[in-house]
């Protein structure tokens, strides 16, 4: 049997986990071991995530929460590091660009033991983002780099990664998504905004960039208002945002807006059906440029650059700036989708492939 860790921290990481941890289980040369570091504690931030991808409590709780970048990621590099000398795990999964991705990879690379690292080699190429300077240090001490396009793969080549440690495995989000399409399609939350199928915009923002700086925020908030006299908004707010927003005293401004529908952080199954019928999403997330691309839903990006050029080139997503947003929702709303393509490997079989992978490196 082969003890592999997988890590799970913030809840981008939930979903992309559960498909990896469902496949091994399945394996009998495999005993998979969930690993929460505690980044993301709230119930609706993590613990929703586990039910409905039908996980199980994470076997592993490091309970390490937030604070500074420095404080979170030295935090959880100290609680892992005596929890892997202790469980001795043959290979870690590390997946994304968090703070915990970064802290449990060092940790497992010091003491020698294997390190893969699933959505390796997407660059913003902005050093300015905290995902920015994950990802790269991740992918250097990495020794199996799991990729979900091209782009990754040349990414990785050019920092001199060796070849034989990429492997193009597509995107684990659709396997998620796909895994529990029948309980998506079984809910119908815009009904519970009394909203109607495609005549609403989803908004998601938490990005630093976007919500830490007062000006910036309120800006976003008065152009949500607008957007909202054209069409309504469903928005809801990430921790993050929500705090920024209350010591700013924004959500005066935003509730000035009857057709600004604000809600709390919504779990997995409950925000893809919201995203399943919307006309349009706007966000600074990264993983749903990759589910509107998937599921061919208009999006703009409220970013300066994305480490996911796929969606741009052949998917529903553009970069757009805030003083353009009001004028790419009009453009949205009267014209129409661009057309798009799904890429290549986006097919909801990832986990298989990752499993086939393992059995390579771990059996050879
Ligand atoms: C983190 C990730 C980001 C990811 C995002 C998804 C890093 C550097 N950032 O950003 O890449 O896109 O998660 O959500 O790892 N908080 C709560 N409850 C929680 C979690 C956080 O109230 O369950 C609050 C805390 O005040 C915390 C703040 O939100 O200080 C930010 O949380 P943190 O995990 O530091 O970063 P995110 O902005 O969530």
């Amino acid at each position: 049997m082969k003890l592999i860790h997988l890590i799970a921290a913030a809840r981008p990481n939930f979903m992309k986990i559960a498909p990896l941890y469902h496949a091994f289980n399945q394996e009998d040369w495999i005993e998979p071991v969930i690993a929460h570091t505690g980044q993301h504690y709230d119930v609706n931030m993590s613990e929703t995530f586990f039910t409905d991808l039908r996980l199980p409590d994470p076997h592993i709780h490091l309970g390490v929460g937030s604070g500074t970048h420095a404080e979170q990621t030295g935090k959880v590099m100290i609680a892992y590091e005596k929890v892997i000398i202790e469980n001795k795990p043959d290979l870690v999964v590390v997946v994304g660009d968090v703070n915990s991705t970064l802290a449990c990879a060092l940790a497992s690379a010091k003491l020698n033991i294997p390190v893969a690292h699933l959505e390796a080699g997407l660059r913003s190429f902005d050093r300015t983002m905290p995902e920015e300077i994950n990802r790269l240090l991740t992918d250097a001490i990495s020794d199996i780099l799991w990729t979900h396009s091209p782009d990754g793969d040349d990414n990785l080549l050019k920092e001199g990664i060796p070849k034989e440690k990429i492997q193009r495995v597509g995107n684990i989000m659709i396997d998620s998504l796909e895994m529990i399409r029948d309980s998506i399609e079984q809910l119908n939350i815009y009904q519970e905004f009394s909203l109607a199928k495609s005549e609403y915009a989803l908004i998601t923002l938490h990005r630093p960039s976007n919500v830490d700086k007062m000006d910036t925020l309120k800006q976003l908030c008065l152009s949500l208002v607008s957007i909202s006299t054209r069409i309504p908004v469903i928005f809801p707010v990430h921790p993050r945002t929500y705090e920024n927003l209350l010591s700013f005293n924004l959500f005066p401004l935003l509730k000035k807006s009857p057709a600004l529908h604000i809600t709390a952080p919504l779990n997995y199954a409950s925000f893809m059906n919201l995203l399943f019928h919307c006309k349009l999403a706007i966000t600074d997330s990264g993983g749903i440029q990759e589910e509107t691309t998937y599921l061919g839903i208009p999006c703009l990006t409220l970013r300066p650059n994305t480490e996911r050029p796929i969606t741009i080139k052949q998917g529903t997503n553009k970069l757009c700036k805030l003083e353009n947003l009001d004028e790419n929702v009009g453009a949205i709303l009267e014209i129409n989708q661009k057309a798009c393509k799904v890429p290549e490997l986006w097919d909801g079989k990832t986990a298989g492939r990752i499993v086939n992978s393992l059995e390579h490196y771990l059996q050879e």
